[in-house]
């Protein structure tokens, strides 16, 4: 018989790519706050109690979460009630059933102040309240639900969802002059990779605790958005030459401090013999050609 797999925040970016990539393998329940088999909010402690007892999953992968990163600036309340409270109620109920838990967390639980990636042993220091938010989730979870990964990942770009690659584009394709960050690094990472990577977690029954999941290599901000114009270029779907500027973090205007470097190493992917996902450039060329499928 198939395990049972809930996807909760199915209908996000990264969830949709998920239950995509898990459907063929496992029997899939799907559950967001407007959509899916059942609509659930993960800050109501009952009702997550009520649908996970129901569900009886095997697995329980949870993506949903307040990601709007400067909104968790100007309302801590409602990004702390979402991502850590609601973070808990999914882990006591896995604990409770029995349930195995994949938490989607972050690389903003890091300061930036490494110049090499950070590694699952890094100690995190959040900058900002999403990240902090994040941080006392995956805490939460490592306290109350021991069968748990907790899989950190970062700068994500999909079909399913409005992200930073197709923001570019628009505003390429209106002819807006761009003013992009080239001083924050990080890990571009394509949802569907990392969906890929999930799955291969899940299969092989990895040892439980603490993982980093992105796309190979690093760039940042402004190398992300040259490299997504040139693709789209070559592609003939951006037709005019649109200019580019780099700037500092000082001159984007943003209520959140985010950390100068989170290039995130995957060494416990590594010594769990995961395939490392592939460079960041490939799987960018791989999201432009499904774009415009
Ligand atoms: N995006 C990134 O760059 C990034 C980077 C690092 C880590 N992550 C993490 O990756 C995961 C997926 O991110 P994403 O960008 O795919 O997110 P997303 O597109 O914003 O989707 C978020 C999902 O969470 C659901 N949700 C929000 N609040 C909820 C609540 N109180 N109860 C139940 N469902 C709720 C939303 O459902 P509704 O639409 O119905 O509200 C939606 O399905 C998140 O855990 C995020 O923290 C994201």
């Amino acid at each position: 018989m198939r395990d049972t797999v809930l996807v909760i925040g199915a209908s996000g970016m990264l969830g949709q790519d998920i239950c995509a990539r898990c459907a063929p393998y496992f029997s899939l329940v799907t559950a967001a706050r407007r959509a899916g088999d059942f609509t659930l909010d993960i800050t109501d402690t009952a009702a997550v109690r009520r649908v996970v007892s129901q569900v009886a999953p095997d697995i329980v992968i949870l993506c949903a979460a307040y990601t709007d990163v400067d909104g968790c600036e100007y309302c801590p309340e409602e990004a702390y009630r979402t991502n850590a409270f609601g973070a808990a109620n999914v882990a006591s109920a896995c604990a409770d059933t029995g349930a195995r838990l994949l938490f989607i967390s972050t690389d903003f639980v890091f300061d930036g102040s490494k110049r090499s990636g950070y590694t699952e042993w890094d100690t995190p220091r959040p900058l900002n309240v999403y990240g902090a938010s994040k941080l006392a989730g995956e805490e939460w979870i490592r306290h109350t639900c021991p069968r748990h990964w907790i899989v950190r990942t970062a700068w994500l770009y999909g079909t399913g969802g409005k992200c930073f690659p197709r923001t570019i584009l628009n505003s390429a394709r209106e002819g807006k002059p761009l003013r992009v960050v080239n001083d924050q690094v990080g890990s571009p990472t394509f949802t569907r990779d990392l969906a890929d990577v999930l799955l291969q977690m899940v299969q092989k029954a990895v040892p439980y605790g603490t993982y980093h999941a992105v796309n190979s290599g690093s760039a940042t901000w402004y190398e992300l958005a040259c490299e997504t114009m040139q693709l789209a270029r070559e592609r003939g779907s951006l037709a005019a030459e649109v200019p580019i500027t780099p700037i500092s973090s000082r001159e984007w205007l943003s209520p959140t401090q985010r950390p100068a470097y989170s290039v995130l190493a995957m060494e416990r992917l590594r010594w769990a013999g995961i395939p490392l996902p592939r460079h960041w450039k490939e799987a960018l060329k791989d999201f432009m050609y499904r774009l415009d499928e």
